[in-house]
């Protein structure tokens, strides 16, 4: 019984500590504050002239500002978004922030700093109810080489790059490290669609899935996860090769044998490109 109670009561402070993360500060004023962003706020105001919020969150992370049911780019003729939160802090333009070909055209305008620290300076007292939305969100404009490419492909604050050079597992994984990101991990059908709709399935792409610890026991390596039962997959029929200590310990997908599918395939022999991605 009291270990059911104990249960209960963690239950309730994970989902307390899980839902705070995304607060609505209300009827109270936000002018002037300090406002830590660990993952998402949301702040409806009140909001009037010349009041000024700063916002900062973790160091090697940025900072993406939306208008919830708005765009951020009309609600700009009530605020500037400043780039840090000096007073010198330049003025982020939309017309000024990195257009990402290959990001999805559908997702929710933002306006992105360069730093950990932004704020925003009101101009005018906003005449109608105005929701602004700030999210942690890793940069996407990395240089990582002349076969790259990148996009906030699945969401406005994750990027993911597509490396074009045919290497094997390890060294594609070294490539995303040097960048401060991982192979790619899917955790569910819809961020690997929007990765093999923007990338195609045409050639092979590696994925941070390998069984190379343990046969048997896939891990994605970028995220640390074992795959459970239960979890998303989409191996292709017959596969993974179940023989005890075989040679086919990395997955990808794409090309003429495993289509959309997933393939083991052997980690150093086999050369493909890869996907690496960066989460906030
Ligand atoms: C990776 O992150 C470190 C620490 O935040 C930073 O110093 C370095 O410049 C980053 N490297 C790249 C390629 O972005
Ligand atoms: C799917 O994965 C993406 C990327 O990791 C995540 O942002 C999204 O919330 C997930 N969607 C569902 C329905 O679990
Ligand atoms: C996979 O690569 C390893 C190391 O190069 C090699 O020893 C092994 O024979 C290969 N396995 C297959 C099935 O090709």
């Amino acid at each position: 019984m009291v270990k059911i109670l104990l249960f209960v009561f963690l239950c309730a402070l994970i989902f307390i500590v899980v839902s705070s993360q995304e607060k609505v500060a209300t009827h109270r004023d936000v002018c002037g504050e300090l406002i830590n962003v660990d993952k998402a706020v949301v702040i409806d105001g009140p909001f009037h002239e010349n009041c000024i919020l700063e916002f900062r969150t973790q160091e090697d992370r940025i900072l993406a500002f939306s208008v919830v049911d708005g765009d951020v780019k009309e609600a700009s003729e009530l605020f500037t978004i400043h780039d840090g939160i000096s007073r010198a802090s330049p003025i982020l333009l939309a017309g000024n922030q990195k257009i990402l070909e290959l990001s999805r055209k559908d997702l929710p305008s933002a306006l992105y700093s360069t730093q950990s620290t932004a704020s925003v300076r009101f101009t005018k007292t906003p005449s109608s109810k105005l929701l602004l939305k700030i999210q942690k969100a890793v940069s996407c404009s990395l240089n990582v080489g002349p076969e790259t490419q990148c996009g906030r492909v699945v969401d406005e604050i994750s990027c993911y790059c597509a490396n074009f050079a045919n290497k094997n597992h390890a060294d594609h994984s070294m490539l995303c490290i040097d960048n401060n990101m991982t192979l790619v991990s899917f955790e569910n059908r819809t961020e690997e669609e929007f990765v093999q709709r923007t990338w195609s399935t045409q050639i092979p792409f590696w994925t941070s899935l390998t069984d190379t610890r343990r046969d048997g026991t896939w891990v994605w390596e970028g995220t640390m996860t074992i795959l459970d039962t239960g979890d998303y997959t989409h191996w292709f029929p017959g596969r993974p090769s179940s023989a005890s200590d075989n040679e086919e310990d990395c997955m990808l997908y794409g090309g003429n044998t495993f289509l959309a599918y997933w393939g083991d395939v052997n980690c150093t022999t086999t050369l493909a490109n890869a996907i690496c991605e960066a989460h906030p």
